[in-house]
């Protein structure tokens, strides 16, 4: 489903490159989940990135079924953002002037694949049936971090990225929202990638990758 071969990655620093991704690959079936770990640093929200399709690697190939990634030109990767790929970042990026109900369905309508059982279900999921009229700045961190979630899968992506989504959460809210990511992306049928650096969180995913001096060990 999702495949990436030999990506690298590097960055202008102080007149020189600096070499994150060093020929990274990696291969994620669906409805698999994956756990993405590493130091501070190592190059996994670099990996979000490329995979995501928010930025583009500068050697290495990624697709996601039969459509090719890597050589996308921007309107392009914005197409697979908008239908195919989800990220779900640790600042949320909700949109403050629309209610729950309008953040969880906005995505999905602007890809024409809004499906109001699908999103009714999610709702009652992620227990936000009596917060749809709210504001984000309205609602506590779990409770945004669920609509983001709901948001992420309401358009049935085929890959679901979560750029450390329960790093400002507590530990039993953290699982709670697991817990519902992992569901909801199997339901969906949905590969998902995480990136977390707890250890315990990673447990419970399928599988585990690791990143270290910009290679998967
Ligand atoms: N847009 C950028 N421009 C320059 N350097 C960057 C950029 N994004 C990340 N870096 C650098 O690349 C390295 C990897 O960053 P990142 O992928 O964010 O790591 P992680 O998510 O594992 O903490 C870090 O040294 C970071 O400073
Ligand atoms: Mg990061």
């Amino acid at each position: 489903m999702l495949d990436a071969q030999n990506l690298v990655k590097s960055y202008p620093s102080a007149g020189r490159r600096l070499e994150v991704l060093r020929g990274v690959s990696l291969h994620m079936a669906a409805r698999e989940s994956v756990a993405l770990t590493g130091e501070s640093g190592s190059g996994k929200s670099t990996l979000l990135h490329l995979l995501g399709c928010l930025d583009t690697p500068d050697a290495g190939r990624i697709s996601l079924q039969d459509t090719v990634l890597h050589d996308l030109d921007e309107t392009g990767r914005a197409a697979m953002r908008r239908s195919r790929i989800a990220v779900i970042f640790q600042q949320l990026n909700l949109i403050p002037s629309l209610t729950v109900a309008q953040n969880l369905s906005f995505q999905a309508r602007l890809a024409e694949r809004f499906d109001a059982d699908w999103t009714a279900e999610l709702t009652d999921r992620l227990g936000l049936a009596d917060l749809l009229d709210r504001y984000p700045e309205q609602l506590s961190g779990g409770q945004q971090q669920r609509v983001a979630i709901g948001r992420a899968v309401a358009l049935r992506p085929e890959v679901v990225l979560a750029d450390e989504p329960t790093g400002n959460l507590d530990e039993a809210t953290a699982d709670t929202v697991l817990d519902l990511m992992l569901d909801l992306a199997r339901d969906s049928g949905a590969a998902f990638l995480m990136v977390t650096h707890s250890p315990r969180l990673a447990a419970r995913l399928d599988r585990r990758l690791h990143l270290e001096k910009g290679r998967i060990v």
